[in-house]
């Protein structure tokens, strides 16, 4: 009796590979490229992933530019997105210090990233109320790096990175969506059903700052990866 296969796709890990490929070949690519990078539980296969690549010698970093999207204000050092970026990627390539950028580090952000030369590829996470980076519903299409105060939800979904309610900042500095925009491509993560809802409304609704995601839909090289059947 012929014994029915079954494969086991872990779909996580399939997204992951993906969105690595495609930092791994921008960088082949252009070795001095600027990237925007999340922080979060969606980006975080990509850069173990990138993180083993790079120290198999398959990834060059060594004129790479990181600029984080976003970070707490106010909170404990160890819970910044430069430490989150630092531990899970950074640490593992042959980056230089001095080429890795956060918002909460630098006074013009918007200003250094065009005098770099301007974002070539930047990733980004969806919030479950459709925010991009910290942008957090309400925020105007014209906006560049701001400070914001992140609300009740996004204050909740970042709960497991502190130990205690009471820690979780309630302020934050993030790139803009103009910030955004600029970048020559752009590749939206979207993993776990729980996004589905907010990432249709985002990309198939109308373009709102109810919704800051759906303003991926003006961008003209938007690429959405998710980890289910779209
Ligand atoms: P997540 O966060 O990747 O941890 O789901 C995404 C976001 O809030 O932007």
């Amino acid at each position: 009796m012929l014994q029915e296969k079954t494969t086991t796709v872990d779909k996580y890990q399939v997204l992951s590979e993906e969105i690595a490929t495609a930092v791994a070949a921008q960088l082949a690519l252009k070795p001095d490229s600027c990237l925007g990078l999340p922080t979060g539980n969606s980006p975080l296969g990509c850069y173990h992933l990138l993180a083993r690549w790079s120290q198999e010698g398959k990834v060059d970093w060594s004129q790479a530019r990181c600029f984080a999207l976003d970070d707490y204000l106010e909170s404990d050092e160890q819970i910044s997105f430069q430490h989150f970026l630092q531990t899970n990627l950074y640490q593992f390539t042959n980056l230089k210090s001095e080429n890795t950028f956060n918002p909460r580090q630098v006074d013009n952000y918007d200003h250094l990233i065009e005098q770099i030369g301007g974002l070539d590829l930047t990733l980004l996470g969806i919030g479950e109320n459709g925010h991009i980076a910290f942008n957090e519903p309400g925020t105007p299409l014209d906006s560049w790096t701001h400070s914001i105060w992140l609300t009740e939800s996004t204050r909740a979904a970042n709960q497991s990175y502190f130990s205690k309610a009471t820690s979780i900042p309630r302020k934050a500095v993030t790139m803009g969506i103009r910030t955004i925009l600029a970048s020559k491509k752009l590749i939206l993560i979207v993993s776990g059903q729980k996004k589905r809802e907010i990432m249709e409304r985002a990309l198939l609704g109308q373009v709102c700052p109810e919704i800051p995601a759906s303003y991926l839909s003006l961008h003209p090289h938007v690429t959405v990866l998710s980890d289910f059947e779209l």
